[in-house]
């Protein structure tokens, strides 16, 4: 136990009670310590955003955050977006409007988007394009994950997800 901290996650509503090292990585915690996989690693350096979780509702790079530092906190993971066979409207958005293709990004592109619509529904696509420019896919060429994104604040708007997240 010597250099562990033993501490409780919550993530997507459930406690995780683990023994990790100072250093570990939200990222790697939630991988490998909770066996939650949705969570991508690409460059593992903050640069890509592959990682993206929202920790409290705010949108986090899980390579940039240690874990110990997550304590106490909600954090929600892209396992957690859709309820049971119901795809969130943003899944589905990325489905119906080809907003993948390898998905490697695409766990971090859902959580972004998620995190930003629900602090502010009614971004315009430009704050949306704005956003999203944080995160890289290698494949999309981006167009049809700004439609699936704004396709999906338009019925996001319509349609209010419900507040049990
Ligand atoms: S893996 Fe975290 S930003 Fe790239
Ligand atoms: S869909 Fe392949 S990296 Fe984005």
């Amino acid at each position: 136990m010597a250099n562990k901290h033993v501490i409780t996650l919550i993530v997507n509503g459930k406690d995780y009670t683990l023994s990790v090292e100072a250093r570990r990585t939200l990222a790697d915690a939630l991988r490998d310590d909770c066996g939650l996989t949705g969570t991508h690693l690409g460059c593992e350096h903050g640069v890509c955003g592959a990682c993206t979780v929202l920790v409290d509702d705010k949108p986090v790079r899980s390579c940039l955050m240690f874990a110990v530092q997550a304590e106490g906190c909600s954090v929600r993971t892209v396992e957690g977006l859709a309820k049971g066979d119901a795809l969130h409207l943003l899944q589905k958005a990325f489905w119906e409007n080809h907003g993948l293709q390898c998905g490697f990004c695409t766990p971090g592109f859902l959580m972004l988007a998620a995190g930003a619509l629900e602090a502010d529904p009614d971004l315009s696509e430009e704050e949306i394009r704005d956003i999203l420019s944080s995160n890289l896919c290698r494949c999309t060429g981006y167009q049809n994950i700004i439609k699936s994104v704004c396709l999906a604040a338009n019925e996001m708007r319509a349609c209010p997800p419900s507040a049990d997240r």
